[in-house]
Parts: structure tokens; sequence; C-alpha cells
């Protein structure tokens, strides 16, 4: 399928639940819940514990409703893509990857493999944008003998980079490691490092938060010879909205919560990870309720992160703490029993339907976060650039797994 009938296609899926993905259920409490049909919420509902973390998972059981299934299983097939195929695994020297997580090793082998089979193309330099420390600038330099440049805003970063070039140099001869402190924004920044027409680089980005993402991409129309590979995260950190129809072609009315969605909804979790979460939204929508209750509070409120072990308190606990932080004087603490409240079973029956619709809600993320990057693959492709959308990593072990490669032209 072509990218502008895939675009279509999602959107045609996603467009008549625009109330449900493009707002936080919390935001219109109790109203929220009307967005949801009926029959979605019940067959949720008639879930056992685990088949519900399993829907969380983005599976879908196979207890689930007919009218849920009729929503999901498109919407899943047109969100998912193969898993690119790196055959030839790469051996590292263990140092290389002393205290380095599963995640980190998946993402640099699987680059690796990419980066060799792209390699036909005699590349020789590699810039790697938003390169953090240069872990994988510096495992890509020595494997594939490459002058390469990690471009970093964090001076912290680019600190502790250095110092570990200086107290390990390079092994290869023939590889080099420059790093550069600059928030990369406008591709001229790169004329100093790239002084042809892009045809022997390569730029990569792994993991680029928000709008940077979008500035490496736009480096392939000024130098349309490059190779060019974005891997992009925290899409919530888009401000400009325009930013997320830079083909034109975007039909969606994105918003704030919907970036969030498309950046967050994607791993898999533990159940006991399942069971926290569901701690920590049944404690957060009963705060939001009772806030609204009782100090007629009707807007949001940020309350800020709790350890773990506030949610395994007494409700009443964790309200005293959030009406502290919120500067309320528990005024009604001698009123109202906060635990008897929680536990009431009209409190507890609408708490259990938040936290269900919300997980219906959180199946929308893969497919928001498609219609994202065929957007970004449009914008190059109208430009003459040779582009494809790939999927590179294990989502389970890298959640950001999706790569946006455009070929030289
Ligand atoms: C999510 S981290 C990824 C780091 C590394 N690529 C990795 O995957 O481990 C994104 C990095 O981009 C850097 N960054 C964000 N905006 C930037 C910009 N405009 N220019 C340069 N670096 C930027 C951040 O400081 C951060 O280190």
């Amino acid at each position: 399928m072509d990218l502008k009938a895939h675009l279509s296609q999602l959107e045609d899926l996603l467009i008549p639940h625009q109330k449900i993905w493009g707002q936080e259920i919390i935001h219109h409490f109790p109203n929220g819940l009307n967005d949801y049909p009926t029959a979605w919420l019940a067959e949720a509902q008639n879930l056992s514990h685990f088949d519900l973390w399993q829907l969380d998972c983005n599976e879908i059981p196979v207890n689930l409703g007919p009218q849920l299934q009729q929503m999901l299983l498109p919407l899943q097939n047109a969100s998912q893509r193969e898993i690119f195929q790196s055959a030839d695994a790469h051996h590292f020297d263990p140092k290389l990857f002393f205290k380095v997580k599963e995640k980190k090793y998946h993402e640099v082998c699987t680059i690796l493999n990419l980066l060799s089979k792209l390699q036909k193309h005699h590349h020789r330099r590699l810039v790697d944008i938003g390169s953090g420390q240069g872990h994988l600038t510096r495992i890509c330099a020595e494997k594939l003998n490459l002058e390469t440049h990690a471009i970093e805003s964090n001076s912290e970063f680019i600190h502790l980079g250095r110092a570990r070039l200086k107290k390990s140099p390079l092994k290869s001869p023939k590889a080099s490691l420059k790093f550069h402190q600059q928030v990369f924004g406008d591709p001229n920044e790169l004329a100093t490092i790239i002084t042809d027409q892009g045809e022997e680089t390569i730029l990569l980005g792994l993991h680029t938060c928000g709008p940077l993402a979008i500035d490496q991409l736009r480096a392939s129309q000024q130098y349309p010879k490059l190779t060019n590979i974005n891997i992009p995260c925290c899409y919530q950190r888009i401000t400009d909205l325009s930013q997320c129809n830079l083909s034109g072609y975007v039909r969606l009315a994105w918003s704030s919560y919907a970036l969030t969605l498309a950046a967050r909804a994607h791993g898999q979790m533990s159940y006991s990870d399942f069971c926290h979460k569901e701690r920590v939204k049944y404690y957060r929508y009963a705060l939001h309720w009772f806030l609204l209750e009782f100090y007629q509070r009707s807007d949001f409120q940020s309350v800020g992160d709790s350890p773990q072990r506030e949610y395994r308190a007494p409700f009443s606990h964790y309200v005293k703490n959030k009406l502290q932080y919120l500067n309320l004087a528990p005024t009604h603490e001698d009123q109202v029993d906060a635990d008897k409240w929680y536990l009431s079973s009209p409190v507890q029956h609408m708490l259990q339907r938040l936290f269900i619709a919300n997980i219906i809600r959180w199946r929308f993320g893969q497919a928001l976060e498609q219609v994202l990057l065929l957007d970004r693959a449009l914008w190059m492709q109208d430009k003459g650039l040779k582009v494809k959308i790939e999927k590179l990593f294990d989502s389970n072990i890298s959640p950001r797994s999706h790569a946006i490669t455009v070929l030289p032209r």
C-alpha cells in the first residue's frame, strides 16, 4: 500500500473516535465516559483481570467481545509493521557494553546491522544527532571504520563522552570521533562537517525527541544525497502542532494528549507493573473526584509523582499528601472519611470504568504514531526523496521502535 493510502486508512479508523484519543478522560470527568460506546465498556468490564492486562499490553484477548474486536482488529492490522531482520549478528567486546541494559544492546546491534547493509553505498562519515554521551557513535566508528561526529546539546553528556574518549581512545586507526556541543536545528549548521552533497554521509538520530527528529529529516532536503536514518521519540515535546501535518495530507486534529499517547502507548508490561499502574490510576482518578466533590476544584490539578509505597498506603494518606502539595488546607478531613468514601461501591464502580476506559484509549496510540510517521515520510516523498518506514526494534525491548530512512536521491 502506498503511503497516502495507508495514511487515509488509518485516519478513517481514528477520526470517528477523536474525542477518545484527543483528550485525557479525567479532564472531562465524569462526562468523558460518555464518549466511549457503552458496549466497549461493558465488554471490557466482562474481562478477567488477566485479560485486561493482555488488552493493556496491546494484545487481543481471546475472550474479547465482538464490538471491541470490531474496532481493535482493523486498527491493529493497519498499525503493525514487520520487524527489520538483522541476520548478521554482530559480536562485541563485552567491555563496550559494561553496565549497558538489554534495551541499549538490542538497539546498537540492530543499528549496526542496518548500517552494515547500507555500507554498499561506501559511506565514510556518520553524524549522530542528539548523541547523548556518544556510546552508539563510538561503536559505529570502531565497527565500521568511520569518521564520526556526535552532536549533542547537553554539555554534561559532551564532557562525559570526551572524558571517556580520552581515557580509552578508539582502537581502529581508520576511525575517528569528534564531539560537537550544539543545539541542532538548522541543517546549514552541518556545513562544517558535510563538505559535499552528503553522498558519503549517514545522518543518524536514535531517539531524537520531539522537534529534533523533524529538524534531522529536514537535512535531507538540503543534502539530497545523504542517507538519513531517524528514530523519533517523545512526540509530546512538539509544541507547534502544525509540525504534525508537514505533508499537508493529515486530517486528524492533533492535541498534546494525543501526542503523549502516540509516544507512550506501546511497550509490554509485567503483570505486577500492570497492578501498580491500576493502583496509581485509581488513586489519581479518585483524587480528582475528591477535589471536585469536597473542594469544588473542577480544574485538572497536576499533583506530581509519588513513590510506589504511597499507593499501597490507605487512600486517606495519599489525599493528605496531595492536599499539602496543592496547598489546600485539609478542612474536610475531620468531616469526610476519605477511606470510607474511596471504598464505597459507587466510587469503586466509577473508578473501574475510568480505568477500563483508559485502557481502551491507549489502544489508539500505535495508530497515532503511524500517522505521525506517514506524515513525515510523505513530506519527504513530496520533496522528491526516496523514503521508507521500518520497524527496527522489538518493541517489547525498545518501545520507540520505528525508523524513517531517507535514501540518497
Ligand atoms: C532521548 S536522548 C537519546 C540519546 C542517544 N541518541 C541514545 O539513544 O541513547 C535525546 C538526546 O538528544 C539531545 N537533544 C535534544 N534536542 C537536541 C538538539 N536540538 N540538538 C542537539 N541535541 C539535542 C538530548 O540532550 C538527549 O541527549
